[in-house]
């Protein structure tokens, strides 16, 4: 378990150091992987966009944030039928650690909707979901995706607020069907 401290997660945490090298990094996550490091700077967490998931532990994941629990072979679809999915692994190099999560479907050029954004609740509260939604965005900018949407639970609109984002609706933009 690393040591969080009392403090938020380090100074802007984009780093080129040498806890992972480069190619380690690249080997390991992927090629748009980024470092994230603690105060210490000894216990680097990673986010990847091509890292591929064990689907137990993700569900574990959502679980854990309080989402009931899916049938894997659906999620493993919807995974495969996603545009994009991110990982957020606290870095072992036999065993990293998936500790947050974020998806989003869309048609690749144009629109985009972000689903199941979660980061573990003993990793909460230290900056790294904004961090997930920052690589996540700029991973979507970079396939140069025009528009992008999510739904928020209440309790979280302000989370998505403080990052930018606008409430919607404010005239009829938004409309929802429920096959049951
Ligand atoms: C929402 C969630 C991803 C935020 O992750 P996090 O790592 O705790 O968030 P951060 O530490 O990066 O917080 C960034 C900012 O948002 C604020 N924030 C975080 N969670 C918030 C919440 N639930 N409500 C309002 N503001 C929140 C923080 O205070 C912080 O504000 P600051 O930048 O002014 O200091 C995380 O709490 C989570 O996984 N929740 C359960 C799953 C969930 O509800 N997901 C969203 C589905 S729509």
């Amino acid at each position: 378990m690393i040591n969080l401290g009392s403090k938020r997660l380090g100074s802007p945490g984009w780093r080129n150091e040498n806890i992972l090298s480069d190619e380690t990094l690249k080997k390991i996550y992927g090629k748009q992987a980024l470092q994230y490091f603690s105060e210490d700077n000894l216990s680097p967490f990673v986010f990847s966009d091509s890292k591929s998931f064990d689907l137990i532990e993700l569900e574990q994941l959502l679980q854990a944030v309080g989402w009931g629990r899916r049938p894997l072979r659906r999620v493993k679809k919807a995974l495969d039928n996603s545009l994009l999915k991110v990982g957020l692994w606290q870095h072992d190099s036999k065993f990293p650690r998936l500790i947050g999560f974020a998806r989003c479907t869309g048609d690749g050029v144009i629109d985009a909707t972000i689903w199941d954004v979660a980061i573990n609740p003993v990793y909460q509260g230290f900056g790294l979901g904004k961090q997930l939604m920052s690589y996540l965005m700029r991973s979507l900018k970079r396939e140069g995706i025009k528009r992008v949407t999510l739904f928020a639970d209440s309790d979280v609109i302000t989370f998505y607020k403080r990052q930018g984002w606008i409430l919607e609706p404010k005239g009829n933009k938004c409309a929802f069907w429920y096959s049951n």
